[in-house]
C-alpha cells in the first residue's frame, strides 16, 4: 500500500489529476478529528479506539491530536505501535484470548487492564499479571441490533461473568465489565439491555465495579437516509448507568472503532468494464477495500464522476457489482443504485469506508495495490 506526500483538496482534483489505476483510499484528518471531538464532547466517560478498526499511524497519530489517550489493542503488534506513536496513552489489551508470551511481553511494555471471558485465560493473567492492573470481565447478551453477532466468539454468558468478577477481585485485581453489542450497532436499547445487566452481574457477585466498558459498536453512516444518532446513545448510556447502578456507578469507558474512523475515509474505485450493458466490474471488491460489504451489508453513500471530474447525475439504476478477481464470490451484496449515464473509466466513491477497510485488504489474485491519499475534505 503506497502513501502520498501531497495533500490534495478533495478526491475529485487527484482523480483528475492522477487518473489512477488502482483503487484509492482518500483520508481527512479533519473529519476524523471531528469525530473524535464528537465522542470526547458527547460521550460521559474515556473516550478510547478499537485500534483494529483502522492500525494507520496516521489515524492514530491525529487521534491523539485530537485528544484520544487511550487505545483497546488485540496484539503485540498493536501494542508496540502505540508506544511509538502514542507514548504515554492508556492500553487496554482487550481481546480476550492471549498466549503466555503476549501476555508477558503486554505487561513488559506496561499493559494495565485486560479482559477476559473464561476461567483458564483467567488462570494464565493470574500467573502473568501483577495485582492491581484492572481485568475486565467480558459478557455477552442474546440482544440484536447490530450488523452482526459478536456474541459467537466472545464473551462470558451473565452467569460466568459473576464467578469470574468474583474471583478475578478475589485476584487482587480491579474488578471492571465490558461488553460489545456488536458492530454497526443501531438500535440504542442494546446498551439498555447490557448496562442493566453489568449492575445485575456486580450485584451477584458482592463485587463494586470499577468501570464498565460499553464496548464500540457505535454505528457509521452507512445508508443516506439513516444517520446515526450519536448523542442520544451517549445520553441513554448516561443516564441508564446512574438508574441501575445508583452510588455504585462505575466510571465509564467506550472503545469505538468504526464509529470513530469510518467517516473520515472515501474509497475510488474505477469502472472496468460494463459487460453488455449488464454487470458492472470495478477494480476493487470483497478481497480489498470493501470486505466487509457482504457481511454487513451494501454502503448507498456513492458517488459516480467521469474522467473529467464531473458527477454523473443520470437515474439510478441497479446494477450488479463484481470486484476485479476472477472469483465468484467476489461479488457487492444485492445491487447498487449507479447512474445510468455512467461509462467505463468512471469513477465510483464510496463514502464512509474508513473502518474495516485498509486493514483488512489482500493482493488476493494480484489485486490490492492501493494508495492512500491525504485531503482536505471528502466531498467535491
Ligand atoms: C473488544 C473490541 N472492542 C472494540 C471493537 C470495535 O468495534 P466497532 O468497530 O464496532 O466500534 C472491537 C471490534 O471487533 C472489539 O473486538
Amino acid at each position: 500500500m503506497g502513501l502520498s506526500k501531497t495533500i490534495f483538496a478533495n478526491p475529485t482534483e487527484y482523480l483528475v489529476r492522477e487518473e489512477p489505476a488502482d483503487p484509492v483510499l482518500f483520508f481527512a484528518p479533519m473529519v476524523l478529528q471531528a469525530t473524535a471531538k464528537r465522542f470526547l464532547d458527547g460521550f460521559p466517560g474515556l473516550v478510547t479506539y478499537a485500534v483494529k478498526a483502522n492500525p494507520d499511524e496516521m489515524v492514530i497519530a491525529n487521534l491523539a491530536a485530537a485528544g484520544i489517550r487511550g487505545y483497546d489493542v488485540a496484539s503485540v503488534y498493536e501494542i508496540e505501535m502505540i508506544r511509538r506513536v502514542a507514548p504515554g496513552a492508556a492500553m487496554h489489551y482487550n481481546n480476550p484470548v492471549r498466549s503466555k508470551a503476549e501476555i508477558a511481553r503486554a505487561v513488559e511494555l506496561g499493559v494495565q487492564s485486560f479482559s477476559v471471558d473464561s476461567h483458564s485465560e483467567l488462570a494464565k493473567l493470574g500467573a502473568l499479571v501483577p495485582a492491581g492492573a484492572e481485568i475486565s470481565v467480558r459478557f455477552k447478551l442474546p440482544v440484536k441490533g447490530a450488523a452482526y453477532d459478536f456474541g459467537a466468539k466472545f464473551g462470558a454468558t451473565a452467569e460466568k461473568a459473576t464467578a469470574l468478577l468474583a474471583e478475578a477481585a478475589a485476584l487482587g485485581f480491579v474488578p471492571s465489565l465490558t461488553f460489545h453489542p456488536g458492530t454497526q450497532c443501531t438500535d440504542p436499547a442494546a446498551w439498555d439491555s447490557y448496562i442493566r445487566t453489568a449492575a445485575t452481574i456486580a450485584a451477584d457477585a458482592g463485587v463494586k465495579i470499577a468501570r464498565l466498558n460499553v464496548g464500540g459498536g457505535f454505528p457509521a453512516h452507512r445508508l443516506t437516509e439513516i444517520a446515526p444518532a450519536l448523542e442520544g446513545i451517549f445520553g441513554l448510556i448516561d443516564r441508564v448507568t446512574t438508574e441501575a447502578f445508583g452510588e455504585d456507578r462505575p466510571a465509564l469507558v467506550c472503545e469505538p472503532g468504526r464509529g470513530l474512523v469510518a467517516e473520515s475515509y472515501s474509497l475510488a474505485t474505477q469502472v472496468r468494464a460494463i459487460r453488455d450493458d449488464e454487470h458492472v466490474f470495478i477494480n476493487d471488491g470483497v478481497y480489498g477495500g470493501l470486505a466487509e460489504l457482504p457481511l454487513i451489508g451494501i454502503i448507498d453513500r456513492i458517488e459516480v464522476r467521469d474522467g473529467a471530474g464531473n458527477r454523473r447525475t443520470g437515474a439510478p439504476r441497479g446494477r450488479i457489482v463484481f470486484g476485479p478477481t476472477c472469483d465468484s464470490v467476489d461479488r457487492l451484496p444485492g445491487e447498487l443504485g449507479l447512474p445510468a449515464d455512467m461509462d467505463e473509466g468512471d469513477f465510483i466513491l464510496f463514502h464512509g469506508l474508513g473502518a474495516y477497510s485498509t486493514a483488512t485488504v489482500t493482493r488476493f489474485n494480484g489485486f490490492g495495490n492501493f494508495q492512500i491519499v491525504t485531503v482536505m475534505a471528502l466531498q467535491g
